[in-house]
């Protein structure tokens, strides 16, 4: 695979027909090489570019940034690899990812974040920021060397255990005051996991009736309420992974308003779907947290309008059919949500009038790259910023079909479903990297 190359300055792409954050007239956005150069309705059309985007009135919003998804490379490369994950996240808009440390081997040693990184770099299609564990081998007990991590070339910026809680609290303890001291992030897969033995769904009427397993709420909230006691006394900057209780919304609202520094992501799934699903036993609908009540998919859609949750990550989970057409409690927990989750979110949000374009530009890129501080993401969409972008179209109708997604996985739970929002064309650093509905293809450069 050779070195992807971006547009050198000089090199000029034309961007016509667009609406940055859906307001006003359509404007046409000139690029001169990774940077917005100008971005009016009078750029000169008749002049010749090295390369014209017809924007077809699409919404244009800075480039999605996810906190939160698993690549599976270095060891599960037969369920996605970095470049089938790229390819996944540009089809979604994205333009940076954080891949979580649960690959094989861990992620607990900078050799494999390096490498994470590079082959990220490779691809060129998003960039690719590894995560590193909170504790070597994800086994709770040593902490890693955060600091030789962040010095790697990868220059890795936040740590989780994700997949596992980080239960133990002085371990915990330590954690929180060694990234504070780094001024790294850490990232807790909040789950008591003396409370989850054995458990697959949620625990309720439906699993009961089900004769499923409960993984009951407590399992999460006791560890949300214990971290952001952690955060309030030792500092730093924690971050609670795929909120999916509204328990866990009303601890995170009390500690914003104590001033507590702490962030919170929710996914997609969690936002639309519940444990209503679980009728039909398909291990597609199984994943940790698992899906709750529409008491709580309501809680978080508010929580995510009023701020009390700051970001949508997918957690784009990719798994074989070995691991997901089996007996539901034998499924590995886990859902594709990389290439799915703009029109989730649109459908949710926006179609019905909750919110707005700029809400999702927040939301899905603003303040990921904010919490994560990735300086050249979600800029806002103005002249000198770089041409880190996605256009949306808002008004395409599409079939989500696991078969076609570029995932190397088809564990998607919106199989079948129909969305009215789709990603028209992403751009890192002025270079497309999808374009409706087809992915660049590195190794074929
Ligand atoms: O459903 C999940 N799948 N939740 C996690 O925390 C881990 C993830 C995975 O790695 O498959
Ligand atoms: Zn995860």
């Amino acid at each position: 695979m050779t070195e992807n190359t971006f547009p050198t300055p000089g090199t000029f792409t034309l961007i016509t027909d667009v609406r940055p954050y859906g307001e006003g007239e359509p404007v046409n956005v000139l690029l001169d090489g990774g940077v917005i150069a100008e971005m009016d309705h009078t750029v000169d059309k008749s002049r010749t570019y090295h390369q014209r985007i017809d924007g077809r009135g699409a919404v244009l919003l800075p480039g999605l940034v996810d906190m939160h998804v698993h690549l599976r490379e270095p060891g599960r490369e037969d369920t996605e690899t970095i470049v089938t994950g790229s390819q996944a996240a540009a089809l979604g808009g994205f333009t940076a990812v954080f891949t979580m440390a649960n690959t094989q081997p861990v992620t607990d040693q900078p050799v494999i974040a390096d490498s994470v990184w590079h082959k990220g770099r490779a691809a060129g299609l998003c960039d690719v920021h590894p995560v590193g564990s909170i504790t070597k081998g994800l086994k709770g007990e040593t902490l890693t060397e955060f600091g030789m991590m962040t010095r790697g070339d990868a220059q890795v910026r936040m740590f989780s255990d994700d997949g596992r809680c980080v239960n133990d609290p002085l371990v915990m303890r330590r954690a929180v005051e060694y990234a504070a001291g780094l001024d790294v992030l850490l990232a807790q897969h909040a789950e008591e996991h003396r409370l989850t033995e054995g458990a697959v769904a949620h625990e309720g009427e439906n699993a009961a009736r089900l004769g499923l397993r409960g993984w009951p709420r407590v399992a999460e909230e006791s560890i949300v309420a214990r971290d952001i006691l952690m955060t309030r006394d030792y500092g730093g900057r924690m971050h609670i992974c795929h909120a999916s209780t509204a328990g866990s919304a009303e601890l995170l609202r009390w500690a914003k308003s104590q001033g507590v520094k702490i962030s919170a992501e929710v996914t997609p799934h969690h936002l639309l779907l519940t444990d209503a699903k679980l009728d039909t036993y398909d291990g597609v609908y199984r994943v940790n947290p698992p899906l709750r009540e529409d008491s709580d998919t309501a809680a978080l859609r508010q929580a995510l309008l009023d701020g009390t949750i700051d970001v949508v990550a997918t957690d784009h989970a990719p798994h074989g059919s070995e691991d997901k057409c089996v007996e539901f409690d034998q499924a590995k927990p886990g859902m594709l949500g990389l290439e799915t989750s703009l029109a989730v979110i649109a459908e949710i949000f926006v179609k019905p009038g909750l919110a707005d374009w700029r809400f999702v530009a927040k939301v899905m890129s603003e303040r990921p790259a904010e919490i994560t501080r990735l300086a050249d993401h979600g800029r806002p969409l103005a002249v000198g910023e770089p041409a880190n972008l996605t256009l949306v179209d808002d008004d395409h109708t599409w079939t989500v079909d696991g078969t076609q997604l570029a995932s190397k996985s088809e564990n998607t739970p919106y199989e079948g479903m129909t969305y009215s929002t789709r990603v028209a064309a992403t751009l890192l650093r002025g270079r497309v990297t999808a374009r409706d509905g087809v992915a660049e293809n590195p190794l074929s450069e």
